[in-house]
Order: C-alpha cells, then structure tokens, then sequence
C-alpha cells in the first residue's frame, strides 16, 4: 500500500486533473475571509479534520446501531446527520487542497476520490432507509463505511506522511539550544525593515519598531516559505509579513495568523536588550 501511494504521489498525469480543479475550487471559493473561514485561521487549527469528526462518528455510529434490532429509526438518523455534515466538511478540505503542492494534491485527489464515494453510498442508504427498503440502507452504509475508511487511510498519509496542513515551522524549535542568544547590535538595526539572522542555524527573521523587536521563525508554518523575502504590510493596524509562496499572513507583533492558508500562528522568541545588544530564547 505504501509503495502504491508513493507512485501516486509521482504521478504527474494525475495534475491533468488537479490543476483545473484547483483552479476551480480557487476561482470559487472567494473571498480572501471565506478561505480563512475554511481554513480555520479563526480557530489557530486546521478546520477539516475537526468537521470530519461529524460524519465518521455519526457513520460509525451508524454501523453499530445497524447492528442492534429495533434501532432502525436512530441509525436512520444518525445516517443522515453523517450525510449532511460531511457536505461542509468536503468543502473545508477542498479549500485546504487547493494550496498544496502538486505531490500532496495527487494523493488529495485519491483521498477526495474514495470520500466522494463514501459520501455517495451513504446518500443512497439515507434514500433507501427513508423509502423503507432498510436492508439495502444496510448495505450501502457497509459500503460507505468501506470507502469511507479508506479515504481516512489516505489523509492519515496526506497528514503525517506528507504533512499536509501541518505546522511546518514547529521543528525548528528543536533545532535550537537552551538560553540566550545574541542576535544583533540595537544601533545597527533598521527601523520597520525584515532582517534575517541565524540562531544555531535556525533562520529567524526580525522586525524593530522604536525599541521594540520581533524575532519570528522564518519558515511559514505552511509549507516553510522563507518569510524573510516577503513583504510587510499595514492590516488592521498591525504591522504583518506576507508569506512570498501562498500569501499566509502574520502580525509582526505576536505571530497571529491574519490570513491562511497557515492556520497556525507563527513562533515570536521572547527577547531582551543587554548591553544594547539584541537577545533571543526558546519560547
Ligand atoms: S509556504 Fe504557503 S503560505 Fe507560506
């Protein structure tokens, strides 16, 4: 099954596919707050894998219930709640996928593939349930639970293989000794200008306002885009960088996320000034 999925990972016949798709899905999914939504930048998380818990524990619940006699209107109900949450929760991944590189997206496709079906057989078990006809409800809830559970199979790998819409920047702080660092003089640091230094070969880019200084990771939390190269912009009042690869954006003042699609908000080190010199640490 791995040596499978890394094939499909290198499939680049599979983009004939996903370009256009992607470039529907962000074509449609518009505007710039209704992708933050989705992405769950409200929430400082991914908003997919939270939504999913909906369906797969009302599908599973579902299978149980199947299992029991006397239990047909409740997991009629359970089937449809399942249904309908997973609509919401298709949407959110597919807002996700769009800003994946074309190797996660080919296995996005699979994993969306496998779910669409899931999705369809239990569709067709609410009808069938709703029409009386239970048994082939039964049936067609087994094998919505099959696909269903193959397409989790596929996003575990998307997720912990691949590391899809996980925080890209965390690592970096394990690459980082213990204690105070001296990063920089005050009297040669610009004003209001990105300068990027290295603590313990960790890129970290700073960012003075009067005597206060920002020292963020470089690497977005995406996907490692070097935010060092990106620009610096006024939003809300608050200054923020603007990740040069996919546009995630993050308050210089505290590393908020303002903007996916990073969920995560960006690492700040504490700081300190000894000697007019500038001090970095682990948070
Ligand atoms: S790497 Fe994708 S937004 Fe920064």
């Amino acid at each position: 099954m791995r040596a499978l999925l890394t094939k499909i990972e290198q499939a680049s016949r599979l983009d004939r596919i996903g370009d256009p798709v992607q470039r529907a899905v962000q074509a449609t999914l518009r505007p710039q707050r209704v992708r933050d939504f989705l992405h769950g930048v409200w929430l400082g998380h991914p908003l997919h894998p939270a939504m999913v818990q909906v369906p797969v524990g009302a599908w599973i619940s579902t299978a149980v219930l199947d299992l029991m006699p006397g239990q047909r209107r409740a997991a009629t109900t359970l089937c449809a709640v399942g249904t309908a949450s997973a609509v919401p929760a298709a949407v959110a991944g597919l807002n996700d996928w769009a800003a994946l590189s074309r190797d996660q997206r080919r296995i996005g496709l699979l994993h969306a593939a496998s779910n669409t079906i899931g999705l369809a057989c239990y569709a067709g078990s609410v009808a069938a349930r709703l029409a009386g006809n239970h048994r082939l409800g039964r049936t067609l809830g087994w094998l919505g639970l099959t696909a269903a559970s193959a397409g989790a199979y596929v996003g575990g790998h998307l997720a912990y293989k691949q590391g899809a819409q996980v925080n890209q920047s965390i690592s970096e702080l394990h690459r980082m000794s213990e204690g105070w660092h001296s990063i920089a003089d005050m009297s040669a640091l610009p004003q209001r200008t990105l300068v990027t230094r290295e603590i313990d070969d960790v890129s970290v880019i700073l960012y003075r306002h009067g005597d206060d200084v920002t020292v963020m990771l470089e690497r977005c939390p995406h996907q490692s885009g070097p935010l060092g190269e990106g620009e610096v912009q006024e939003i809300d009042g608050h200054a923020c960088v603007v990740c040069p690869w996919h546009g995630s954006t993050f308050r210089l003042n505290g590393g908020e996320v303002v903007h996916g699609p990073s969920a995560n908000d960006q690492v700040v080190l504490p700081t300190r000034v000894v000697d007019g010199v500038l001090e970095a640490r682990l948070p």
